[in-house]
């Protein structure tokens, strides 16, 4: 759980980029209407980007979805989280990158990949982004973060959304911050979920 002690160290840029990533999600849901939202957290952490995103909305009771969290003890924390809130989330402690995970979540209006692009090689990366319209159901949006430090993967990771269908909805990179928060709308074709596949390993 050390990783998210980082929260709360000065200087981390953690608590801005979280501020960022809770922004896009309730953009989001400001603009999608009153119907049912889906949502999919892929490394989800203990959900504090989603559960802090709802917990200052009236309307969390139309969220419903999938955290999936590979560490015990993180995983708990957002069951306990969830507890509290009016949404209508899972949480399954399980390997993210394994597409079988999804095939009760998908297709999702909102994928949060958050802390996930910095973690896995390059061409994970591309992999993950490729296979994201077996995740979308049609108008999706998806809210990403990854550092900047050099080399800087946020311009080919920008173009491989656009290359895979989606439009970029805000991209937010602060000068004085190596973080950064995307958020792309899928404006292609959903496609089925490919349940045998795997599409990233953490390397960090
Ligand atoms: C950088 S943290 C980000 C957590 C959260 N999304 C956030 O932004 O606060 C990465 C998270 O991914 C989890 N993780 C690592 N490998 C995973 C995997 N294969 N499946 C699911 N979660 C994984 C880690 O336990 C950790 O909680």
């Amino acid at each position: 759980m050390e990783w998210h002690e980082a929260y709360t160290r000065p200087g981390s840029g953690l608590a801005e980029r979280l501020a960022e990533v809770r922004t896009a999600i309730n953009h989001y849901l400001d603009m999608s209407g009153t119907g049912f939202a889906r949502v999919i957290s892929m490394c989800s952490g203990d959900g504090r980007d989603l559960l802090g995103a709802l917990a200052v909305r009236d309307d969390a009771s139309r969220v419903e979805g999938l955290l999936v969290e590979y560490d015990p003890g993180l995983a708990e924390r957002a069951r306990k989280a969830i507890e509290g809130s009016p949404a209508h989330l899972t949480v399954r402690c399980a390997d993210a990158a394994d597409s079988s995970v999804y095939a009760e979540a998908a297709p999702a209006e909102l994928v949060l990949m958050c802390g996930v692009f910095g973690n896995i090689s390059d061409q994970d990366v591309h992999g993950t982004i490729a296979a994201l319209p077996q995740l979308c159901g049609a108008g999706a949006h998806v809210i990403w973060t990854r550092h900047r430090e050099g080399p800087d993967l946020t311009p080919l990771i920008r173009e491989w959304f656009r290359t895979t269908g989606f439009e970029e909805v805000s991209f937010v990179a602060p000068d004085n911050a190596s973080w950064s928060v995307g958020s792309h709308r899928f404006t292609g074709t959903p496609q089925p979920l490919d349940v045998g596949a795997h599409w990233f390993n953490f390397v960090r």
